[in-house]
């Protein structure tokens, strides 16, 4: 970006990733503010608002997330995550703006045991995860490769409901807290998943990236590392035993990948590697653990 202001659409602005864009906003960026919440499946409303506002850069992190609740409502997903993806895409062409849009590690099938490359081959197990494939398809198919994609993982922010305000909450309440350890993936903060879309977009990146934060682990892991830096900043507190678990104890309506660790190399190469999902964790915990936060 150069010296002059780059004006800013943010869809999903109150989601994690909204939130911490907002919160991350680099000098130079002029965030847009529509009158109320642009709803991304309204063609007609996309097309006046960015017509109006004028952004030089729309980044699309609007999305359904429920993927449980997909598996019953195919077609709330793909409203949202395809035709809602086709429509920032349209818009962004229609007026000569760039697109950063936001896609996820659940397009993948998790059959592999090695970090998932940009350019490997999908094949989404969950209406959620094909609903994204067909978000991802969209914005190219209009955009081709001057689009940036970005995929990422296991998200969490204090400002949102995740995994990491779960387990605190309730590794305060109970004795025990089962989770599955045979999904592996990268939990990561969503404040560095915008600080790294923001360098991409300053690099003018164009086409598909991944970013998690690094290093890899199991929900179980992830819930026992949870813990460790709860109970260390809350000793006073009792906290539960975590015990492992395999997917087939805790049978949920949409399918996860087994494995879905991203290749980050492509955007470390560009922009330097995020921390690592521990440190991350660390970072935020205090956040997480004040009864007054979320
Ligand atoms: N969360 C994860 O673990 C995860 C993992 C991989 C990839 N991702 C991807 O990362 C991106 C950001 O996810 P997130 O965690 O920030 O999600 P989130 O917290 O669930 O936020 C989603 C946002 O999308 C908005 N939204 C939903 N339907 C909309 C519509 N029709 N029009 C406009 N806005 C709409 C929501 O607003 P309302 O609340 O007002 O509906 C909310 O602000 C998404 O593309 C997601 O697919 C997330």
């Amino acid at each position: 970006m150069s010296a002059e202001t780059i004006k800013v659409l943010v869809t999903g602005a109150s989601g994690q990733l909204g939130r911490a864009l907002f919160d991350t906003l680099p000098p130079g960026v002029e965030w847009l503010k529509p009158e109320r919440r642009l709803d991304i499946t309204d063609r007609a409303a996309v097309m006046r608002v960015v017509a109006d506002l004028k952004p030089a850069l729309i980044i699309n992190a609007a999305a359904y997330t429920a993927v449980d609740k997909a598996e019953t409502d195919a077609a709330g997903a793909y409203l949202v995550n395809q035709t809602g993806a086709l429509n920032m895409a349209i818009a962004t062409q229609e007026t000569g703006a760039r697109m950063a849009h936001i896609s996820t590690d659940f397009i993948f099938n998790g059959r592999s045991s090695v970090p998932y490359q940009t350019d490997d081959a999908p094949d989404p197990l969950s209406v959620y995860g094909d609903s994204k494939l067909k978000g991802e398809q969209a914005v190219r198919s209009v955009l081709g490769e001057q689009a940036l994609i970005v995929r990422t993982a296991w998200v969490h922010y204090p400002a949102g409901n995740n995994f990491v305000r779960t387990m605190t909450r309730i590794m305060r309440v109970r004795e025990e807290v089962r989770v599955v350890a045979d999904q592996i993936g990268s939990p990561t903060d969503a404040g560095g998943l915008a600080k790294a879309l923001w360098a991409l977009t300053v690099q003018g990146a164009t086409g598909s990236y991944h970013w998690t934060d690094a290093g890899v682990a199991s929900w179980y892991d992830f819930a026992q590392a949870i813990r460790e830096l709860g109970a260390k900043a809350r000793p006073q507190d009792r906290w539960a035993r975590v015990t492992p678990i395999r997917s087939e104890d805790y049978p949920t309506p949409a399918k996860r990948p087994h494995y879905s660790v991203l290749d980050k190399s492509k955007a470390w190469n560009l922009i330097g590697a995020g921390s690592h999902w521990r440190e991350s964790i660390e970072l935020r915990i205090e956040d997480y653990l004040d009864p007054a936060s979320g």
